[in-house]
């Protein structure tokens, strides 16, 4: 019987050393240990022995067995192990692979143009304050000195709610708003939305201004160049040529605007600056004795300067734009060139 057992075992561990799946090896195992195995088999066979052989029979087949065990047991392991790492090894990712691409967004023109001028003017010490859209003709015409029936009225037609209430025409009603509630000294810009009945290359029914005003006590028109200048300055480049031109608004005394030297043709005339050399980009002036009156300023004390600049302005001349509108009609094909 113990020759019996020891040719099995040997026969079985020559099996399970070329094994290489668990597969394999269960099947040994089923073809020694399972129901109908040769060690299951000797096992019963047992029975049929003469008593005094049976004690040291039984002993051998059961040491067998559990060598068998023992020998099964290890060499599972080793091939779960190796099964497991060459698992791994097929489905490892490969960091390599370029990654999927994602589209980033960014900032509108509009935007960057707006927050670039109001960078600049917080840099002189300036602070932002905001005003409503629809506004009241108090605000947006009344206190600017411009009456009722006024002529300048129609320098900007109007989208009107009725007869007191407006879609502003431009930022200037914050310079009222601000002085009714705060005393100089002020140093203010007002960024926003403005609306005005008007649509062709160069005008959009809605439209961007930046207001910024100085009231204290002996500003002059020397401090409204300063300011502008050094504006021009920043946005436009160092040396950019800037000239003030006499204008006229009902809100300021006197009034000019700022024209810059042409950016298309460095002043030497082109179809942009209708051959002028010139290009306008902002109104200002001096803020009219009236409009101090209307916010219960004394105009014998104070003095300030005030100006309005459009946004979409100076970005079409930054970006070489020749139409408004590209900036409102969302192409991605244009708005992809300022990312
Ligand atoms: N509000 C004027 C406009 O929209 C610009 C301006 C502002 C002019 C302040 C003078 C002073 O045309």
């Amino acid at each position: 019987m113990k020759k019996k057992v020891d040719k099995l075992i040997t026969d079985a561990k020559t099996e399970i050393e070329g094994v290489e799946s668990s597969k394999e090896l269960e099947a040994i195992r089923v073809k020694y240990m399972g129901k109908k195995g040769k060690i299951t088999a000797l096992l019963k066979s047992l029975g049929e022995l003469p008593d005094e052989e049976r004690p040291a029979a039984g002993e051998a087949v059961n040491k067998g067995r559990k060598q068998l065990e023992e020998t099964l047991k290890t060499s599972r392991e080793t091939v779960r192990s190796s099964e497991s790492a060459q698992k791994l090894r097929s489905q490892s990712v490969d960091i390599t692979l370029p990654a999927v691409d994602h589209v980033m967004g960014h900032r509108h023109p509009i935007n960057r143009v707006m927050e670039e001028v109001l960078d600049i003017f917080r840099g002189m010490g300036f602070s932002v304050r905001k005003g409503p859209e629809i506004e009241k003709d108090y605000y947006n015409f009344e206190a600017l000195n411009i009456p009722k029936d006024h002529p300048a009225r129609d320098m900007q037609d109007t989208f009107y709610f009725g007869e007191d209430t407006v879609l502003r025409t431009h930022t200037s009603p914050v310079q009222i708003r601000t002085m009714e509630t705060e005393q100089p000294p002020l140093r203010i810009v007002s960024p926003g939305k403005v609306y005005r009945v008007d649509y062709d290359v160069t005008h959009s029914p809605m439209f961007h201004q930046v207001e910024g005003f100085i009231v204290d006590d002996r500003i002059t028109f020397s401090d409204l160049k300063g300011v502008l200048i050094e504006f021009v300055n920043q946005f436009f480049g160092e040396g950019t040529p800037v000239r003030f031109r006499p204008s006229f608004f009902p809100f300021t005394e006197p009034s000019a605007e700022v024209d810059i030297g042409c950016v298309m043709c460095s002043g030497s005339g082109c179809r942009v600056c209708s051959d002028s050399g010139w290009l306008e980009i902002l109104g200002s002036g001096m803020i009219h004795p009236e409009v101090f009156r209307f916010v219960n300023y004394d105009p014998e004390k104070y003095s300030g300067f005030a100006f309005g600049v459009g946004i979409e302005r100076l970005a079409m001349l930054r970006y070489g734009i020749d139409d408004i509108r590209l900036f409102f009609e969302n192409d991605l094909r244009f708005l992809a060139q300022f990312s």
